[in-house]
């Protein structure tokens, strides 16, 4: 049996770091396992221009702790009116590593998102032209569809088209959960991606709704039924290198979490290692593992491995803090409600 796991230093290829009390707080979270993210541009107002990333990201440099070897790669939020010049002048200087595209209305901060797809082809162009990626997030807003098919119209109707009118547009399906998402990116030839978080991998609709709702299980793209899970879990383990891990770990304050409309993410990054661990390990397949925290992120984004090494040991059930002070509030820490044994060092 295996007890001790020693892989490169992983990644987060979608992380939310939000703003001043928020970003002190949970940065020093991911910075303590991971070496770099992909850091969401949903603040409010979003992150459009390259002199938006410059200065977001010299305010998470400043809000690091001494000596954290950790880099944010920064995204800009994609817009009708983003500047393909702008971007491209980000992209070139190694300010920007993706474009984030959210339909508007589709979740947290997303109401400068995209209505009219049309309206960004130029943009999207030129992405392709640079080899710059979108990370999108894959559900249509129309009211008419159920929440729990939003990701799967969204593939047929929207982000297919797009992908056909913009070949080599490179794209990462964030977030995916549903077995059509997965499905998609298997279908599909090089250029297409897909991230997988640590809740989709470990939960399933019931685990959110039966006997109670549990607010802290609430995001969107909101958890599937159990089938979906595990396809997600089949591709995660699979040692395909379109899938790898972005944790979407999004921070809010518990208030605002055990609310009457309560907000949509699970802040998970403070276990999320341990947490796959757990997956990997009882779907047999702990030697994917690296793969899907630490190979495939950088093979798809043109980036080098990290030198750095992380350990995992087996050992008694994990304690953590169940909640961590931000500023005049708290947030509350995913707990998936199953016992962890993989220490982080
Ligand atoms: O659950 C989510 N929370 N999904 C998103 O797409 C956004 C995120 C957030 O910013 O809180
Ligand atoms: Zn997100």
């Amino acid at each position: 049996m295996t007890h001790t796991l020693t892989l490169a230093r992983p990644d987060d290829w979608h992380l939310h770091l939000r703003d001043g009390a928020m970003l002190k707080a949970v940065l020093p979270e991911t910075a303590r396992h991971f070496a770099r993210a992909i850091v969401m541009p949903n603040l409010v107002p979003p992150v459009v221009t390259g002199a938006d990333a410059e200065s977001y990201r010299a305010r998470i440099m400043a809000a690091l702790p001494e000596g954290a070897g950790f880099t944010p790669l920064m995204t800009l939020y994609l817009t009708e009116d983003t500047d393909p010049d702008d971007l491209a002048a980000a992209h070139a200087a190694g300010l920007i590593t993706a474009v984030k595209l959210y339909p508007a209305g589709a979740t947290t901060n997303s109401a400068s998102g995209v209505s009219n797809f049309e309206n960004v082809r130029p943009v999207l162009e030129r992405m392709a032209e640079i080899g710059c990626p979108l990370c999108v997030h894959g559900e249509v807003t129309d009211r008419e569809i159920d929440i729990f098919d939003r990701e799967a119209v969204f593939i047929d109707r929207i982000l297919d088209p797009i992908r056909k009118s913009v070949p080599g547009l490179k794209v990462v399906m964030e977030h995916i959960t549903t077995k059509n998402a997965a499905d998609y990116v298997k279908d599909n030839a090089a250029g297409l991606a897909a991230t997988i978080t640590v809740q989709h991998l470990m939960l399933d609709r019931n685990d959110m709704l039966v006997g109670g709702m549990r607010p802290h299980y609430y995001c969107l793209p909101i958890l599937k039924r159990r089938e979906h899970r595990e396809a997600l879990l089949a591709a995660a383990t699979s040692g395909d290198a379109r899938y790898f891990l972005g944790t979407d770990s999004a921070p809010h304050p518990t208030h605002a979490k055990e609310a009457e409309c309560c907000a949509a993410g699970c802040f998970t990054a403070p276990i999320a290692l341990s947490c796959l661990a757990e997956v990997f390990e009882a779907a047999g397949a702990l030697d994917k593992l690296e793969g899907f925290t630490s190979l495939h992120g950088p093979a798809f984004y043109g980036l080098p491995v990290n030198d750095a090494k992380i350990t995992l040991t087996k050992g008694a059930p994990l304690t953590f803090d169940k909640s961590l002070p931000a500023g005049e509030h708290t947030v509350t820490v995913f707990d998936p409600g199953m016992p962890l044994h993989w220490h982080v060092s």
